[in-house]
């Protein structure tokens, strides 16, 4: 007989509605079985845990439901019961769910998941996710960073191997890689910082409160997995400096529209940052560090020469650079950092990597 496992799946947004396309369109020797599906108020669930009839209008089916989504303990309790190995695929950004998941691993579920916040919440959680304890269900995470791109897997193989990180530095977010890609190019230029803002916002490339970019945290966090995963003992996302692109007075505008009128008052620092940088032949990009022989992290704005590999960037794309001891020329990762159909496969890549072991 095949091998099976029980999927459950939380959040059927811009990546969950991809992740669900993807694996029931999925040909494979293991069967997935889909025995829940979970938004914030309605819900599918297979009470007995036999597969839910789901095919390409599994949408219509969700919205057609009378179920209500289960509150996360009772959904907990529900999987235990589970007889076949149950992986849960939290395809949120919240908070609550991702609290659970210590409670999931140490229960025997498995977790696939692009939500940072357990992993770059405490210190304390990510050792009880990742202890390895016999009977404890996997964790894996590999679109919290670069969406789709494979960046986490290739780091924890080159440490399992015996490899040691010594730095890792990059463009993290593609919508602040847009943003300096756009913004501060090796030729000088008159762009001003606030109208890209205003642009990306328009193209949808960042979030509804550009802010929420600008002040550096999405890439603080993931810039804590990364340093978690090489070795470092950072204790949250605040213990290392993250510069903030928000002008303090417009910390606390209330409307995105006031602050996106107010931002171009503030233009002239980074305007004369640029025009230094290109003096110099440089760029200017917004980049996460991790430097372990001096265990140090940081996020902030960096000054590249034309001639390096982050400098050429287009679009929105993420880079990431490893130097390790053996490979002394740094491993460059590249490619789109966001999009439904590249992390929905990430996530997908790592329910698949989960049930091949368990
Ligand atoms: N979009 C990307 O390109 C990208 C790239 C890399 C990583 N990610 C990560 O992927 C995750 C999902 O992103 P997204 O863009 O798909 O977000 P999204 O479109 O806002 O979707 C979020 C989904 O989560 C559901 N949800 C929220 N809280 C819930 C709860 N307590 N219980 C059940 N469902 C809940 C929402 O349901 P309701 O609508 O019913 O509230 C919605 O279906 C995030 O962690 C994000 O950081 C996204």
């Amino acid at each position: 007989m095949s091998k099976a496992v029980n999927v459950a799946v939380i959040g059927t947004g811009v990546v969950g509605s991809a992740f669900m396309d993807q694996i029931i369109a999925m040909k494979s020797s293991i069967t997935y079985n889909i025995v829940y599906v979970g938004e914030s108020s309605s819900a599918l669930i297979s009470k007995d845990f036999s597969p839910l009839n789901l095919d390409s209008n599994w949408r219509k089916t969700l919205t057609d439901s009378s179920d209500k989504s289960l509150p996360l303990d009772d959904l907990v309790t529900h999987l235990k019961g589970s007889s076949l190995p149950v992986i849960l695929v939290d395809n949120t950004s919240n908070a609550q769910v991702a609290a659970t998941y210590t409670k999931l691993v140490e229960n025997g579920i498995s977790i696939a998941t692009p939500n940072k916040k357990a992993f770059s919440s405490d210190l304390d959680t990510w050792n009880r996710l990742f202890s390895g304890k016999p009977g404890k269900g996997f964790v894996y995470h590999e679109a919290t960073v670069g969406a789709g791109l494979p960046i986490l897997a290739p780091l924890r193989e080159f440490i399992q191997t015996g490899d040691e990180v010594e730095k890792i530095e990059g463009i993290f977010s593609g919508t602040l890689s847009y943003i300096f890609n756009e913004f501060s190019t090796s030729s000088q230029n008159d762009v001003k910082f606030s109208d890209v803002v205003k642009v990306a916002k328009q193209l949808g490339y960042t979030e509804p409160d550009p802010r929420d970019d600008l002040n550096g945290l999405d890439v603080a966090r993931k810039v804590t997995i990364v340093a978690r995963i090489s070795g470092l003992q950072v204790k949250s996302v605040d213990s290392f400096p993250v510069q903030s692109l928000i002008p303090k007075p417009l910390e606390s505008v209330a409307s995105v529209d006031e602050f996106l009128a107010k931002l171009s008052e503030y233009d002239g620092d980074l305007s004369k940052l640029k025009e230094e940088a290109a003096k110099e032949g440089k760029v200017l990009r917004f980049i996460g560090k991790v430097d372990v022989p001096t265990n140090t992290v940081s996020v902030g704005i960096e000054k590249y020469d034309a001639s390096h590999p982050f400098a050429s960037l287009k679009g929105s794309d993420n880079v990431i650079s490893i130097k390790t001891k053996r490979y002394t020329n740094p491993v460059i990762i590249q490619g789109a950092g966001a999009g439904a159909d590249v992390t929905a496969a990430g996530v997908l890549g790592d329910v698949i990597k989960i049930a091949q072991r368990v």
